[in-house]
């Protein structure tokens, strides 16, 4: 049985306190272990999550000082954690065969595809050198990542420097992350996954039914069912995170408020743009994060705000409620400059790469796949060699469904998508690292490689489409 829309109090993901700080930079430690929450009316659900929550605790990390967690995997899966977002050493990015096995073992020949492993725990390193941006970390294992972030294994990562600190943009408790998920219960109260295999240890994938992606039929904030988030009449700057596994949101205030826009955005997933941008809804595509202020003096005090998905319908087509209860002191403002971000000149294209991302062209046990430009994932191959310090302009063609295509370590600049020749689009603006693509349409993105030299993926975020091979590899060399 769900919950009633509305019932429950939005909860805040705790920030993680380092175990230590040093010349080296903070350490954390975090545990993956499985516990459980209570999500809905009845039993709790089983999950699994960094610190037995769901999210996971938040990072605060500082632009130039390295973060280094410690990773600790109580879990009976193997896991890997990737910094979405991050510029980070290949070592640290999670690769998906870069593997840490559990501290109860697991049989070598249960790894499908060999890679570096980990017996128990892993320290990751962050370097952290770049801008003030909404990240967020997830598991990226192998051909199974869309069944362990299901059950809960993603939290936020927030980068600050020097230039967000002098904006006068709301913060402190009016600075509030929101991860949205959608999932679906079993009777037990237990988060409900179309796994071919629920061991999660030989065959990938899910059933032909769920080919488009795993859709849930509960939306949860910050783990709680369509909650509430009592507010001043105030601004407020939230960090809109979509961390589904396949279903896209158009959000959207109901009421509108009467005059000026619903949202502000200020950020991208890359951070700061050069200046705010008027939205009247996000359309927030898998991985996408949104920085956007919300103004709630456009409200009376007693309004209640619903979050609306637009492209949803009855239970999907709501996301959360804000209630003004008080009105209090704004001293806050949006300026007309947030930063000094320039757009990815597009002189001196080093190279032109075009990648198709569909369905088919490979096959596993009759199974059709997802591929990339009609190959399936293999961890040996190299897709694209880039070298470090150049541009290059990407082509995406997706084909048969939408695909959000993200790529690690660098982010992009969106030059058209969509196949509309005036894009970039309303949701297109400042430094991305995901976007999506609509079935038949065709992104062009400019990449500047500015990252460690060593091997990455780029790949879909839909997580079903990423573990049934829509991934590929490429890597910066100097
Ligand atoms: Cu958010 Cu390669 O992933
Ligand atoms: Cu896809």
């Amino acid at each position: 049985r769900l919950p009633d829309p509305f019932t429950s109090t939005l909860p805040i993901p705790p920030v993680l306190k380092p175990s230590k700080s040093d010349e080296d930079g903070d350490h954390y430690e975090i545990t993956q272990r499985s516990a459980r929450a209570h999500i809905l009316p009845g039993p709790s659900t089983p999950i699994w999550g960094y610190n037995g929550i769901f999210p996971g605790p938040t990072i605060h990390a500082r632009r130039g000082r390295p973060v280094l967690i410690h990773q600790r995997n109580q879990l009976r899966v193997p896991t890997v954690v990737h910094l979405h977002g991050g510029r980070t050493p290949p070592e640290s990015d999670g690769y998906p065969t870069d593997y840490v096995l559990p501290t109860g073992g697991w049989p070598a020949s249960d790894l499908h595809h060999p890679g570096r492993v980990h017996h128990g725990s892993f320290t990751y390193e962050y370097p952290l050198d770049q801008r003030a941006a909404t990240l967020w970390y997830h598991d990226h294992r192998m051909d199974f990542t869309g069944p362990s972030v299901w059950r809960g294994l993603a939290g936020f990562f927030l980068i600050g420097d020097g230039v967000e600190d002098e904006l006068p943009l709301p913060r402190g408790d009016r600075d509030i992350p929101l991860m949205i998920v959608d999932r679906s219960f079993a009777k037990d109260s237990a988060m409900h996954y179309p796994s071919v295999d629920p061991s999660l240890r030989h065959t990938p994938g899910v059933t032909d039914d769920f080919m488009s992606g795993v859709l849930g039929d509960c939306i949860l904030v910050n783990g709680a069912a369509w909650p509430t988030l009592n507010v001043s009449n105030t601004r407020y700057r939230f960090r809109f995170l979509n961390a589904s596994n396949a279903r896209r949101y158009k959000l959207a205030l109901d009421p509108k408020p009467d005059d000026g826009p619903s949202f502000v955005q200020v950020g991208s997933g890359q951070g700061l743009l050069r200046s705010p941008h008027e939205l009247d809804a996000i359309d927030i595509a898998q991985a996408e994060r949104f920085d956007v202020i919300v103004d709630f003096s456009a409200y009376k005090v007693g309004q209640s705000i619903t979050l609306r998905n637009e492209h949803g319908s009855g239970n999907t087509g709501l996301v959360m409620r804000f209630t003004v209860t008080e009105s209090a002191n704004d001293t806050t403002r949006i300026p007309a400059k947030l930063s000094d971000l320039e757009p990815v000149p597009d002189t001196n294209i080093a190279a032109h790469r075009t990648f198709v991302f569909a369905r088919g062209g490979a096959k596993a046990d009759d199974r059709v796949l997802w591929t990339v430009n009609g190959k399936k994932f293999d961890p040996a191959r190299i897709d694209a060699r880039v070298r470090r310090g150049t541009t290059e302009k990407w082509t995406i063609r997706a084909q048969n469904v939408p695909h959000p295509f993200h790529i690690h370590e660098d982010g992009f600049q969106i030059v058209t998508s969509n196949n509309n020749s005036d894009r970039p689009g309303p949701y297109d603006a400042g430094l991305k690292d995901v976007v999506n693509l609509d079935n038949g349409a065709t992104g062009e993105l400019l990449i500047h490689f500015s990252g460690y030299p060593g091997k990455y993926v780029f790949h879909c975020h839909n997580l079903e489409h990423e573990d049934m091979m829509m991934m590929a590899n490429f890597e910066i060399r100097d």
